[in-house]
């Protein structure tokens, strides 16, 4: 028996739209179940610096709709070294933290899973990156919201690339994941989508060419994800110049990462939230809680790092046949 009566809560990594919500269910969860919860700061840098401090109900209200994070995020080399975690859990022992929730993506999750079996520590993970890159869940805290972002953008886009016939390209994030760019180009109506879960890079792009832009005369939108196997929109440009077209580039940014979480967002955030506490209270360790066809799973830390999280294959021919 663990007898956690104080946890620790800290969202670490890029911040994602819901990651708000997450630490209020968390909070609240973990209070209506009469344990005390700290908030950590700056993840596992406030780990590592003792930047700990007891927060409640009180704390965590009226943020539910706000993006970001209230506890701050940030990426630490020093937990990467068996000294910086030491130091980690020192602190936790002095802040008589005796449970972790960690939000973040997959680089957060790797800390975890070392930190939980190196000091056999009880930790649970949430989910919370635009990326969707996660297995084991069907969808991550702040994907849906980013999502909606980009489309919004893109509708903007397509309203001068329609006026003037042109060409654009449309650079989204998602690190070497597609998921942003194949469902935002879905979603927004868009000619093509150039990710790099699909390495032909060329191919794609002379699939979309022979598909029927046509030089100059028609306005063309194509999405691309942001990476070094894909080139990016800039990489893309420049084979597009060297055919003759002129594209335009629009890389969307930081922007995605910001902005109030959608309803979805906010609901699995509110869900991974309580199933969080409710796994640490069972006495669970060192496992990601994911979404699976609507129903809440826990996912061991090493499968979900571990493996790739494949992107349908199928919603490329989706998206083809629509355009
Ligand atoms: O993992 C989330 C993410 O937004 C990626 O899509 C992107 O590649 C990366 O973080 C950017 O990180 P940073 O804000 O540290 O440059």
């Amino acid at each position: 028996m663990y007898n956690i009566k104080t946890i620790g809560v800290l969202t670490s990594g890029g911040d994602a739209p819901g990651m708000n919500a997450a630490i209020r269910a968390v909070t609240r969860a973990a209070m209506y179940n009469n344990l005390q919860v700290k908030a950590i700061y700056r993840g596992y840098k406030g780990l590592f610096t003792g930047e700990i401090y007891p927060i409640d109900n009180e704390t965590v209200s009226n943020i539910i709709h706000h993006g970001g994070t209230i506890i701050k995020t940030a990426r630490c080399v020093e937990f990467r070294t068996p000294e910086g975690r030491k130091q980690a859990y020192d602190n936790l022992v002095k802040e008589n933290i005796d449970g972790l929730v960690v939000i973040g993506g997959d680089g957060t999750f790797t800390g975890a899973s070392v930190f939980g079996m190196e000091y056999n520590f009880p930790i649970v993970g949430i989910p919370g990156t635009i990326d969707n890159d996660l297995y084991g869940t069907d969808t991550t805290i702040g994907y849906d919201t980013a999502l909606n972002t980009i489309i919004q953008a893109i509708d903007k886009i397509r309203d001068t690339a329609s006026s003037h016939e042109r060409l654009f390209l449309v650079e989204v994030m998602g690190r070497d994941a597609g998921f942003l760019a194949l469902n935002g180009a879905i979603a927004s109506g868009a000619e093509a989508a150039i990710i790099p879960e699909i390495k032909t890079e060329e191919d794609q792009l002379e699939a979309f060419i022979q598909h029927g832009f046509h030089k100059s005369k028609n306005s063309s939108i194509v999405v691309v994800s942001e990476s070094e196997i894909t080139g990016g929109a800039m990489g893309i440009a420049n084979k597009l110049k060297e055919k003759g077209y002129t594209p335009h580039v629009t890389i969307l940014g930081h922007i995605q990462r910001g902005g109030s979480p959608t309803a979805n967002d906010r609901i699995l955030a509110s869900r991974m939230g309580v199933a969080a506490i409710e796994a640490l209270l069972d006495e669970q360790r060192c496992i990601m809680i994911g979404i699976v066809n609507n129903e809440i799973v826990h996912v061991p830390f090493k499968k979900a790092i571990k493996n790739e999280k494949p992107v349908n294959k199928y919603l490329l021919d989706v998206l083809n046949f629509l355009s």
